[in-house]
């Protein structure tokens, strides 16, 4: 009976396997589908720009404005590409350096200007609730300030969309888990995830934004996990959303 149990967990775990390398597979041909998509784009407009500034350039008199126009252009567009690879490289290689024992109030104290100059920006408040007595955590700092940075971007984004004369409020907490983790929770008041990306909203190149790239979650999400910790995201009340990163506490690691 035994070797009968031992033999079935056996064929269980190599289908696990093949289900995993499939599933990893199936993950890798997406990907790979949504790089194609999303640098296409400015490629293409490299390319067509570059062809009329050949154009303006074969005139007897080229307007040399327009050929400057269509050069800045192909800069801006270069870029957009540039970034999208730096961006995706933030998928596979989460962690630079080995981190060092932070406070994670003072990581978010550090980007409070940044943060209160964006909100202006949007024609929103921002607000900082920070709890006392946090254990301190091994981090790399700038990529936690970069997740805690792409989740306040994303909600002074949805505020956006408010109708003027409702307020917009983004709030940043930090508190301490029952179990000694560190959580910081970005909420605002916006209008909340559209229901129809709510089931991708962690998955590469998932936008609703013109000029997205939709790799804003997908990268925290992957700096999160490289911790052990997690990302998720729940509906704020009464409107708008809220997102929180768990950071596991030294004891839990
Ligand atoms: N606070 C929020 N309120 C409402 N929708 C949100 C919020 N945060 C994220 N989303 C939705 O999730 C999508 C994915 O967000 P993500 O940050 O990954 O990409 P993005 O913001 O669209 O692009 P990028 O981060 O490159 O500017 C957004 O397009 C938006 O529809
Ligand atoms: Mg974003």
């Amino acid at each position: 009976m035994n070797q009968r149990n031992a033999t079935l967990d056996d064929a269980n775990r190599r289908l696990q396997d093949r289900l995993m390398h499939v599933s990893r597979l199936a993950a890798v041909g997406e990907m790979a589908a949504g790089v194609a998509h999303e640098l296409n784009q400015p490629l293409a407009a490299v390319a067509n720009y570059a062809q009329a500034c050949e154009r303006l350039l074969g005139l007897p008199d080229p307007d040399l404005e327009e050929i400057r126009d269509a050069l800045r252009q192909i800069t801006a567009q270069a870029v957009r590409a540039g970034d999208i690879i730096s961006r995706l490289r933030g998928l596979t290689r989460p962690r630079d350096s080995l981190g060092e024992l932070t406070d994670v109030n003072a990581l978010i104290r550090e980007l409070a200007d940044l943060i209160e100059s964006d909100a202006r920006v949007h024609e929103s408040t921002c607000r900082f609730e920070l709890t006392e007595g946090l254990n301190p955590l091994t981090l790399d700092r700038a990529q936690i300030q970069q997740v805690v940075f792409a989740l306040v971007r994303n909600a002074l984004e949805a505020l956006d969309e408010c109708p003027l004369g409702v307020p917009r409020e983004v709030v940043i907490a930090t508190t301490r888990a029952a179990d000694g983790d560190v959580l910081i929770e970005v909420r605002d008041s916006g209008p909340g995830i559209s229901p129809d990306i709510a089931q991708r909203l962690f998955d590469p190149f998932c936008t609703t934004k013109a000029a997205g790239t939709g790799l804003g979650l997908a990268s925290s999400r992957t700096i999160a996990r490289s911790y052990g910790g997690t990302l998720e995201h729940r509906p704020n009340l009464p409107s708008g959303a809220c997102f929180v990163l768990r950071l596991p506490s030294p004891a839990r690691r």
